[in-house]
């Protein structure tokens, strides 16, 4: 977790003095445009600020503003910054699903908004009631690709290349220098899914070193050792740990951002979400054997493994956790806005309809 907020707020230090010209430029001329923005600053209480929300997001504006939203009027602001009692005052409360369970306000103002987040899968959950969630919430943010869903929240996002952050390509030495084939960063030792088997099944036909807390000594994991996997490895497994519709984590958006390729397993729309040629998805090989195969031959063709980093040159991986507070803040300021969620939870959020679990996962992955 700790990693996925780094990189978060790398990126939001990066473009902090992109945002300053632009904060200048175009914020400030919306302001001018819509005066009534300047004092109409809406309060969007977090219920219990999970951790991978901007820990370091303070209750000012301005916090709001280095975000370059295209509405930026709001703040954020949770028990620390804002007492409790002024709960019924606030614009907006923002729960995570979890600690709406662990305990509840009650609603004193009907005019305030309530928004869920959902970040985690049916089968974090699973299983759980949750006929009593529908109807109380007004808004619902969710990974979920789909127009029920009120609004489009990934974790991150491909987008053009700005000429600003030129790709270095990298030539055929860079390949070969590449000493190993396959790593994989473990930090939960005990996994659900059947990424374990198939990885078991994997490392019989090409050597897989596992890190993290229940395999090698990565010392700090994140930014070191990914450097480390870009210099002497071929391959990273970006599988995630739960096989749901959707559902890509940022880890795989942060090993985009290196030059090894990710190969995947996961329920989500890869293709739809990632670039041609960018990854390599298990569930293309009729077997661990037929990807070994495939990962070996590569390892031997630099030219035809530097294929994989070709997108580079005009797309780049982002982290897109800023976005969603974005259109939140823009919800909140539009009197227009019909809250009237769509999202029924016990309907949505049934981990039969949206993932693939024990034989069924196996199945789909060739065990
Ligand atoms: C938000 O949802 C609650 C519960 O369904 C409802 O009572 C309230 O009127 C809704 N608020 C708006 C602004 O639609
Ligand atoms: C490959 O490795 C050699 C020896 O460590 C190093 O001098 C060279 O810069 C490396 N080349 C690339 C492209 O990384
Ligand atoms: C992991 O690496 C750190 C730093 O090099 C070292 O202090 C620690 O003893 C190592 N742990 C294991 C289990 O090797
Ligand atoms: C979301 O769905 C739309 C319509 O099916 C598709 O065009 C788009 O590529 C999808 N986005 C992702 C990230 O999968």
């Amino acid at each position: 977790m700790a990693v996925n907020r780094a990189y978060c707020w790398h990126l939001v230090v990066i473009s902090l003095g992109v945002t300053l010209t632009v904060y200048i430029l175009v914020i400030s001329d919306q302001l001018a445009f819509f005066p009534q923005f300047k004092n109409d600053v809406k309060t969007i209480y977090v219920w219990d600020r999970p951790e991978w929300l901007f820990m370091k997001m303070g209750p000012s504006v301005e916090e709001f503003r280095k975000l370059q939203c295209e509405i930026s009027g709001c703040r954020l602001v949770d028990r620390r910054s804002y007492p409790e009692e002024k709960l019924h005052g606030a614009d907006s409360i923002l729960f995570t699903i979890r600690d709406f369970y662990a305990e509840r306000p009650e609603r004193t103002n009907p005019d305030q908004i309530w928004v869920l987040w959902i970040r985690e899968t049916p089968l974090h959950y699973y299983p759980i009631d949750l006929d009593s969630l529908n109807d109380v919430f007004n808004l619902t943010f969710t990974y979920l690709n789909d127009s029920r869903t009120d609004i489009y929240s990934p974790v991150g996002k491909i987008i053009r290349r700005p000429t600003a952050r030129r790709y270095h390509p990298r030539n055929v030495e860079f390949v070969r220098n590449k000493t190993k084939s396959v790593a994989w960063i473990v930090s939960n030792c005990w996994s659900r899914g059947q990424r374990s088997h198939y990885v078991d099944e994997l490392s019989k036909y090409l050597p897989v070193d596992i890190y993290g807390r229940c395999g090698l000594n990565c010392t700090r994991q994140g930014q070191y050792c990914m450097k480390m996997i870009e210099k002497d490895y071929h391959f990273y497994l970006a599988f995630e740990s739960m096989y749901c519709r959707d559902y890509v984590t940022e880890k795989m958006y942060r090993t985009l951002s290196y030059d090894v390729i990710p190969v995947v397993l996961g329920g989500a729309d890869y293709a739809n979400a990632f670039r041609p040629r960018s990854y390599i998805d298990v569930r293309d090989f009729r077997s661990p054997k037929h990807l070994a195969r495939y990962l070996t031959s590569l390892m031997k063709n630099p030219e035809q493994y530097l294929d994989y980093l070709e997108w580079k040159k005009s797309y780049m991986a982002i982290p897109y956790c800023t976005q969603s507070l974005c259109d939140l803040c823009k919800i909140l300021h539009n009197p227009d806005y019909g809250y009237k969620s769509e999202f029924q939870l016990d309907k949505y959020w049934d981990p039969d309809e949206q993932c693939l679990y024990g034989h069924r996962e196996r199945e789909a992955l060739h065990l």
